[in-house]
């Protein structure tokens, strides 16, 4: 079969179904280094903590969490097997996912995801503690975090890395993601700008998808970012996303919004409510064809 996978020394140039559009290439400008995504130490008084993640993901949708309490060695083991992943011949990446997968990959990667998911979900509790939501709002109340998908990422030395991308401009279409890296290669987009940001040592990076965006009726930004290639390394990341169901009903908090009692808490809602797998379909057009903004078609219309 066809490798799929191509090392550097095989890589003189970059193909030409690579390349992106000059508008939208990353070029040779220097991206400067982003000083103010928060890092935010989980080992401090929760009051604390938790007005500290809520106001990162107001000013940014995006911060890194560190002594989050997963044990470092797992996350080495957990990057160094996915970098083993990728460096198999490809028959055997497949072997790995079929019905008889090797038991250390399995057992790692099972560990990891329970423990970073774990990890979210206390998260969200704090985020919806922050915003003044009920106790259990994203996973007891409604299915706003219902599903968990893994995603291993390797992206190739690039002989040229001005033309193309790791992955496009985007935003995430769920909850929250924690992205696991080591290197940089990982950069958001603030005030026009792109930023590069700087890799922490047992760090995530955590962002706020577009569906959080909508569930805090626009209080919390969805953290736009891009992945950038690199010319003499590869670069590994494990990112995994907490999702709604497929048929959850996706709507800013009531609470959220403008009630009967008149305290001026709540404001307009700014999102019309629809069900999560057709924002799916929606978000993969406007993001991979259209290139406009995936919220733009469920903003709240007054009838
Ligand atoms: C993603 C993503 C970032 C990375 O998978 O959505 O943004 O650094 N990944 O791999
Ligand atoms: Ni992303």
């Amino acid at each position: 079969m066809e490798k799929l996978l191509l090392t550097k020394s095989e890589l003189k140039y970059v193909p030409k179904s690579y390349i992106f559009p000059s508008e939208i290439r990353p070029g040779n400008a220097k991206v400067p280094l982003c000083e103010f995504i928060p890092v935010i130490d989980m080992k401090q008084e929760q009051t604390k903590l938790i007005q500290q993640i809520t106001n990162a993901c107001k000013d940014y949708g995006i911060f890194q969490l560190i002594n989050h309490g997963i044990e470092e060695k797992l996350l080495e083991d957990v990057l160094n097997v996915t970098k083993e992943f990728f460096e198999l011949p490809y028959e055997e990446k497949s072997s790995l996912f079929s019905n008889d997968p090797n038991k250390i990959f399995r057992e790692l990667v099972g560990s990891y995801s329970g423990e970073v998911g774990k990890l979210s979900l206390r998260i969200l509790d704090m985020i919806g503690e922050g915003l003044g939501l009920e106790l259990g709002y994203f996973r007891d109340k409604t299915e706003l975090a219902a599903a968990q998908l893994m995603n291993m990422n390797h992206y190739p030395p690039c002989p040229d890395p001005s033309l193309t991308l790791g992955l496009p401009k985007h935003g995430d279409a769920n909850m929250i993601t924690f992205i696991l890296q080591e290197m940089d290669g990982l950069q958001v987009f603030r005030d026009d700008q792109w930023f590069a940001v700087k890799p922490l040592p047992n760090a995530f990076v955590v962002n706020i998808g577009y569906i959080l965006e909508i569930v805090s009726n626009g209080k919390l930004k969805c953290g736009e970012h891009r992945v950038v290639t690199n010319q003499n390394v590869g670069r590994t990341t494990v990112g995994s996303f907490i999702y709604p169901s497929f048929d959850c009903r996706v709507e800013p908090a009531k609470v959220l919004i403008n009630n009967n009692n008149n305290n001026n808490s709540g404001s307009e809602p700014l999102y019309r409510d629809f069900i999560f797998k057709d924002f799916l379909a929606s978000f993969l057009i406007d993001t991979n064809t259209n290139n406009k903004s995936p919220l733009d078609r469920y903003i709240y219309k007054r009838e």
